[in-house]
């Protein structure tokens, strides 16, 4: 009992992920306003590990936003943040696909009084090599690092991995340091940019440990089962391990960039993350830090469909980025959810579905010209552009993006990743 008094996870936030309500959670939802207390769609299954729906269509992100008592990022949020950044907001932002934030306001604030914030996202390096969906929160993290001109932590919990799959501590290790050259082709700012795998730099840096214990030592079992669903016979470094993603939220977790200032940081992640920063928001002001500002997409759908995620452990269910342009080609014409018709006369007289369409929701990711993108949305609405048409597009689109990403990637030797890796200052602005 004394549990519930000493943490007060934010509000309903502390819910249970699958839906369920956490009767400690309930007990102590103090800002629940507007949010969910009971199971009311139990159909979509939302948590760090799991991403699933019944329905074609996806996730419903609207019911996500009142289950997990985040923001939308609505068409006034956009406003301002186009106003103070003096620019369009990237296609992910205006296109709904990072739909969800908390306290993006006060960054914006932040910047337009000429204060400083910092970038954190991070990455489970589980397989060698990445998919198309694994591209998109780095995509976003490098626009808003341009657009911000500000210092980025990026962080690979090659830990994380070690813990929940069959994976030898050597083998995370290495995964991670492939990992990280799929990133470091995407191009970021090195003067900006530190990269880090936990199992290699938790030794280098006493700041880190000795924050994770800060956070372990605020945290009950009580609120991480009501968080992540941990169970009684769950291996204690899984209980643990959320500490661990935590800490680099603390800017005083990298004194050699940040040296002791409390600076304000900006979460850009995919909404399955967002439990762990649930936590992390409730521990932070308890240790004299701001709460962490996020930045929330939706998920990459697999081929197959929006139902599930794109997943590296399914072949067939994702285009890697180690894909030829032939098998890329191949898996899009076999295995893209078409909702197109049946036969083509159908199709003509029907139209077919573009929310449901995974060949369009390829191209709403990564086909950047808006007008393009609507006059296909309308012409396969009405039946005027078939199927087989639309997927062509969709290969023609994600093709030169993952040669191009092929070609960078050659580019990033061990010299190169190392520099990112370098314990070491950043700069700030320009
Ligand atoms: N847990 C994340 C994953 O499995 C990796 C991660 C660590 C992360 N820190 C992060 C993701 C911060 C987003 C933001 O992929």
């Amino acid at each position: 009992m004394t549990d519930t008094k000493q943490t007060v996870v934010e509000g309903v936030e502390a819910l249970t992920l699958n839906g369920k309500s956490d009767a400690e959670a309930v007990e102590t939802a103090t800002d629940a306003v507007g949010a969910e207390t009971t199971t009311t769609n139990a159909d979509d299954v939302v948590d760090p590990w799991n991403v699933a729906s019944s329905n074609d269509a996806g996730i419903d992100y609207d019911k996500l936003i009142k289950r997990f008592g985040s923001s939308k990022i609505d068409a006034e949020l956009i406003a301002r943040f186009e106003k103070i950044t003096g620019k369009p907001a990237h296609h992910f932002i205006r296109r709904g696909i990072f739909f969800s934030h908390r306290d993006l306001h006060t960054i914006l604030t932040l910047h337009e009084q000429g204060k400083p914030f910092y970038l954190y996202t991070g990455r489970g390096p589980s397989s060698g090599s990445l998919h198309m969906g694994h591209l998109v929160p780095f995509i976003m993290t490098k626009w808003l690092q341009e657009t911000f001109n500000v210092p980025l932590i990026i962080q690979l919990t090659d830990d994380e991995k070690t813990l929940w799959k069959d994976l030898k501590i050597e083998e995370a290790i290495k995964l991670a340091r492939e990992n990280a050259k799929d990133i470091v082709a995407m191009g970021f700012d090195l003067n900006k940019t530190f990269i880090f795998n936990n199992l290699e730099f938790m030794g280098k840096c006493p700041a880190l440990y000795q924050n994770i214990i800060r956070i372990q030592k605020c945290v009950t079992f009580n609120q991480v089962k009501g968080i992540f669903g941990f169970g009684d016979s769950d291996i204690i470094g899984k209980i643990g391990f959320p500490a661990a993603q935590a800490a680099p939220a603390l800017s005083s977790t990298f004194p050699f960039i940040f040296g002791n200032k409390k600076v304000h940081c900006l979460i850009p992640c995919a909404i399955d993350q967002d439990p762990y920063f649930r936590m992390t928001r409730d521990v932070a002001p308890r240790l004299g830090f701001p709460k962490c500002a996020l930045i929330h997409s939706s998920f990459f759908p697999a081929l197959q469909g929006a139902k599930t995620k794109m997943s590296a452990s399914e072949q067939n269910s994702a285009v890697f980025l180690t894909d030829t342009p032939k098998q890329i080609k191949n898996k899009i014409n076999k295995y893209a959810f078409s909702g197109g018709r049946t036969t083509v006369e159908e199709h003509r007289q029907l139209g077919g579905i573009p929310e449901i369409d995974v060949a369009y929701q390829l191209l709403k990711f990564f086909l950047e010209d808006d007008d393009k993108l609507e006059e296909v949305r309308v012409a396969y609405g009405k039946g005027e552009m078939l199927t087989g048409e639309i997927k062509k597009l969709a290969i023609e689109t994600v093709t030169p993006i993952v040669e191009q990403h092929q070609a960078a990637r050659k580019l990033v030797t061990d010299e190169v990743l190392d520099k990112y890796f370098e314990i070491r200052s950043l700069k700030f602005g320009s």
